[in-house]
């Protein structure tokens, strides 16, 4: 262990001086006012290395360098797809690529950070586990002079990341509530309905800001009648699903219905995922109740065959391919010394703003399947 440590902070020190021997690293960016998302260039140095970017120049790295890629799982299609493409794609790039995942599991994610760093990797990636446990780990990869791009998810508590690329999460959210809605008005006639809520992986920064995002839409039709959360469970803690398993949303939905629906139908349910999606559908369909509205996200395969057969009302398409190639293109800008392309998005992640890269997301109903996968073959392919 003893060993390690030291192994790793040779490694640190051995970049530290590689990096500024050429004068390169995040060492050498500027950075903007914490307050100030602005997108202009500025000679103002902040406080903060992680604030929100704008165009930086350093002398880069080299063209054939290593960057880590920390995935959190594999369990969605979404993660097996960008252990794909990010290998892909960066291997066409001409560089090296180092792409693993943590199988929900904190502690493996700090270590394999940890071995990415020892590795040389000049920028990772990171897709966190927890988004505010990797503290520690990523400060460290910054005294390195390692770019942290986080992906997909934000990064928390730390100053330790330089931006991140992803969907927005809060419009995601307030798709899958207006598309519940929408559902709703569509296949059940008219209301009040009853509903009932779902949230994603608690440790995973999205899944909260989904939920936000919903409830935006769906509060004030609770408030007013027209929807009606017949287990009265509308808090996000209630209605988390741990670690985003299928298995246990499926258990909570089997009691719901048990609990509460033994004489009467349920009309909705919002799901922030296509698995938890299809667990729920599962259960309703086990306790012989007609399929209810459900929402989904992900666009993965099983639930576009049911969102084209009409029964998983929608999904929200959020591209892998999007969003992996986004992060490619920043991680050639940071390797031909252009630093983070300018944005003026920001979140705050508790200490600092962060940079935040943002794609749109889109509802895929099957009205729209056809137009929203023209591009996308193997999607398509599922459309018969
Ligand atoms: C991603 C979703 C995914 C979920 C579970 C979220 O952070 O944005 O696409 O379904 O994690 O893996």
């Amino acid at each position: 262990m003893r060993k390690k440590v030291l192994a790793m902070l040779l490694t640190a020190a051995m970049s530290v001086t590689m990096l500024s021997a050429c004068g390169g690293g995040r060492e050498g960016s500027s950075t903007s006012d914490s307050s100030d998302a602005s997108t202009e260039e500025t000679a103002d140095a902040g406080e903060d290395s992680g604030d929100a970017a704008e165009e930086t120049s350093s002398e880069g790295f080299e063209a054939d360098a290593t960057i880590g890629i920390a995935l959190p799982w594999l369990g969605t299609q979404n993660w097996a797809e960008a252990q794909d493409m990010f290998k892909e794609q960066l291997e066409a790039e001409g560089f090296s690529a180092i792409v693993q995942a943590a199988d929900q599991k904190v502690a493996t994610q700090q270590q394999q950070i940890e071995s990415m760093i020892e590795n040389g990797a000049k920028v990772i990636v990171v897709g966190p586990v927890d988004g505010s446990q990797l503290g520690t780990v990523l400060e460290k990869a910054k005294d390195a002079g390692v770019y942290v791009l986080g992906y997909d998810r934000l990064i928390e508590n730390t100053t330790g990341v330089d931006g991140v690329v992803q969907f927005g999460s809060v419009k995601t959210g307030e798709l899958q509530g207006q598309a519940l809605l929408d559902g709703l008005k569509e296949k059940k006639g008219d209301g009040p309905y009853n509903i009932e809520l779902f949230g994603g992986g608690p440790a995973d920064p999205n899944a909260p800001n989904f939920f936000t995002g919903a409830m935006s839409v769906l509060q004030p039709e609770i408030d007013a009648g027209n929807l009606v959360v017949v287990s009265g469970q509308t808090d996000f803690t209630q209605c988390a699903t741990e670690d985003w398993d299928n298995k246990k949303a499926q258990q909570r939905m089997d009691s719901l219905l048990s609990g509460n629906y033994s004489d009467k139908e349920i009309d909705g349910v919002l799901s922030p995922n296509d698995g938890i999606a299809r667990a729920i559908l599962t259960a309703c369909e086990d306790a012989g109740q007609p399929v209810p509205v459900v929402t989904g996200l992900d666009a993965e395969d099983e639930s576009v065959k049911l969102v084209w057969e009409g029964t998983q009302y929608c999904t929200v398409a959020k591209p892998t391919k999007d969003l992996v190639a986004k992060t490619v293109e920043i991680i050639k800008s940071l390797q031909a010394g252009d630093g983070m392309p300018p944005t003026d998005v920001t979140a705050n992640n508790g200490k600092v703003d962060v940079a935040i890269y943002e794609l749109d997301p889109t509802v895929v109903t099957q009205e729209n399947a056809k137009e929203v996968f023209a591009d996308d073959e193997a999607r398509m392919e599922l459309l018969q």
